[in-house]
């Protein structure tokens, strides 16, 4: 099997047990069973299917990203991990546990859906106290959750006067009161500064050195792609890619970006690609060529024959937001798969 076969059937979106497996393999797995497991979970909202027929599987101890566009069903989908809202079809396991009985995994679980709320006239530690008490959880455990989250010294400070940065991260301190397992976190980066994402990056990096499993959302790829062991990709309900981060980059085409010294030869350039057998397009005032970096001196040859001399040829692989967008509009194209008529 060539490469770029071998790269289509990986992100085809009924593969993806078949990269969870080789995610384990690849050692991202702590050789735990998975945190969490979803067959065929199903969640429609009338004629709307929010969460289509998912299949996922989440390797215990490490980061797990869950990244896609406004809508696509990420909310929903932790939602019904929580047991807050029932699948219309399909099941699923948390914590080796159906989530049709969420009391027997919800105490080892912590969880921060969309923004939290708390009590903007009390501080941040008479908040966790109240919850603390609220969820009957040992209230010993505020002042390490405080200084997990580095809020210790703005602790007794009123919530009010909290940046949205602190709040997110009083939210995160939320979700490891009951000292969970498994931490799921809805968008937790969303609306912070690079600041404020970078700190909740390493917050979560940690969780994990304490052998914490997280699972975070995130609708922007490029904010949580830093700390992710594990991607799960979800667009219109249904599930574009999983598997772990190297798996996905590994299955790009690497691209020579080859920039002729005036603008006007770029066609022929890329028309001397094509010829050649290197589907080619104009992207500025360069040429990508799908190609490995070792055609780079053949490519060059071949211009300066054409007539064309090169200003800069280098090697690029496609970032991975790049690769996201590349298999969501591909499995957008190719549609049903025959399994999937739900819509
Ligand atoms: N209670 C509801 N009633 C009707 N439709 C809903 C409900 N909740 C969600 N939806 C729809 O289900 C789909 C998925 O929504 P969901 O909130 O799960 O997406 P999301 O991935 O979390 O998006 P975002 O990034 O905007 O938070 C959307 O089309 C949404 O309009
Ligand atoms: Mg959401």
């Amino acid at each position: 099997m060539s490469d770029s076969e071998s790269a289509k059937t990986q992100m085809a979106p009924g593969a993806a047990g078949r990269l969870t497996a080789a995610a384990s393999r690849s050692g991202a797995t702590t050789g735990k069973p998975p945190a969490v497991v979803t067959e065929g979970l199903t969640k429609r909202f009338g004629e709307r299917v929010a969460v289509n027929r998912i299949d996922i599987e989440l390797p215990a101890g490490v980061v797990s990203g869950f990244v896609g566009p406004n809508g696509a069903g990420k909310t929903t989908t932790i939602q019904m991990l929580l047991g807050l809202m029932r699948p219309t079809s399909g099941t699923a396991q948390v914590l080796g546990h159906p989530i049709s009985e969420p009391a027997a995994y919800l105490a080892r679980v912590g969880a921060l859906i969309e923004s939290p709320s708390f009590y903007p006239t009390l501080s941040g530690r008479r908040n966790l106290e109240v919850l603390t008490r609220l969820g009957r959880l040992d209230r010993h455990r505020v002042a390490g959750v405080l200084e997990l989250v580095e809020l210790t010294d703005r602790a007794g400070d009123l919530v009010r006067s909290y940046s949205l940065g602190m709040k997110q991260r009083l939210g995160v301190a939320v979700a490891l009161l009951p000292d969970p397992e498994l931490v799921i976190l809805d968008e937790p980066t969303n609306g912070l500064d690079p600041a404020g994402i970078r700190e909740i990056r390493s917050l979560l990096r940690s969780l994990t050195d304490r052998g914490i499993t997280v699972f975070v959302s995130s609708h922007l790829l490029s904010e949580i792609e830093a700390i992710c062991d594990h991607l799960v990709m979800i667009e219109s309900g249904r599930i574009a890619f999983q598997g772990s981060i190297d798996e996905m980059l590994a299955a790009q085409h690497s691209e020579l970006l080859a920039m002729p010294e005036h603008a006007h030869d770029l066609v022929a350039l890329v028309a001397l690609c094509e010829q050649a057998g290197h589907p080619a397009r104009i992207d500025g005032d360069a040429a990508r060529v799908q190609a490995d970096g070792d055609w780079a001196a053949e490519l060059n040859r071949l211009a300066m024959a054409g007539g064309i001399t090169l200003a800069g040829l280098q090697r690029t692989r496609a970032s991975l937001e790049e690769a996201f967008f590349a298999i969501t509009d591909r499995s957008a194209t190719r549609g049903t798969d025959g399994t999937d008529g739900t819509d």
